[in-house]
């Protein structure tokens, strides 16, 4: 990225700021700069009543989005119970106890259980498994709401063949194409995929499909 573009996507919250430089010290992985601040215009465009999210981590990326849509409640889904611990101190600290909820478990137990009405989700848990989220996502998500997914890039893999992919990529790089074709070429979504980031898929659910 030009050095000018990349000079806009500082930090200016100091909280944020706080959790990514843990994240960095901590190899926990959070949204890129370029992602979170594309995730972040796209919450505030979306003014989403309920959000849910798949990976929490340390809580930055529910935070960051409770922050561009103040009224928004969210769900989100951590698989790891000390990761869980330490987004819901964090989520407790930012002051958002009341509209984030952290929910342990894995997404794939935990989405088929939900019921009612999202109007936004996001997709941050292991990325080989967002095709297998894809029915619950379209059972869960309004029609007019906004899907955003991260990772679809995967390093890069995405773009060769899955059956060149390194073994222990194979099947990531499949499930990812397959989810991939289905958002970007189906009837479901209106949507498209950005280079941002890791590659940030962004999409619409078609209202009565
Ligand atoms: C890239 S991190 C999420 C980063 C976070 N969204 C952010 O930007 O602040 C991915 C998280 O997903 C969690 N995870 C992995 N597989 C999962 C699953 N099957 N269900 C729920 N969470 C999962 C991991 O434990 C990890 O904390």
């Amino acid at each position: 990225m030009d050095p000018y573009v990349s000079s806009f996507l500082h930090e200016n919250d100091d909280f944020l700021a706080g959790l990514r430089a843990y994240a960095l010290d901590n190899s926990v992985p959070v949204l890129r700069p370029d992602s979170a601040s594309l995730l972040s215009t796209l919450t505030a465009l979306k003014k989403p009543c309920r959000i849910l999210e798949a990976g929490s981590a340390i809580g930055y990326s529910a935070i960051l989005m409770a922050k561009a849509a103040p009224d928004t409640k969210i769900e989100t889904v951590e698989i790891d119970p000390d990761m869980a611990g330490i987004a819901r101190a964090n989520i407790a600290k930012a002051g958002f106890g009341d509209r984030i909820r952290v929910i342990l478990g894995d997404a794939s137990d935990v989405f088929p259980a939900l019921s009612g009405n999202f109007d936004m989700i996001f997709l941050d848990s292991a990325k080989g498994q967002y095709v297998r989220l894809l029915d619950d996502v379209v059972r869960l998500l309004s029609p007019g709401g906004l899907l955003v997914a991260d990772n679809c890039i995967f390093y890069g893999k995405v773009y060769d063949d899955p059956a060149s992919a390194p073994h222990k990529h194979r099947t990531i790089v499949a499930n990812m194409r397959s989810f991939l074709e289905r958002v970007l070429c189906g009837n479901e979504f209106q949507g498209t995929l950005l280079e941002t980031g890791d590659g940030m898929l962004v999409a619409v659910r078609r209202e009565g499909k």
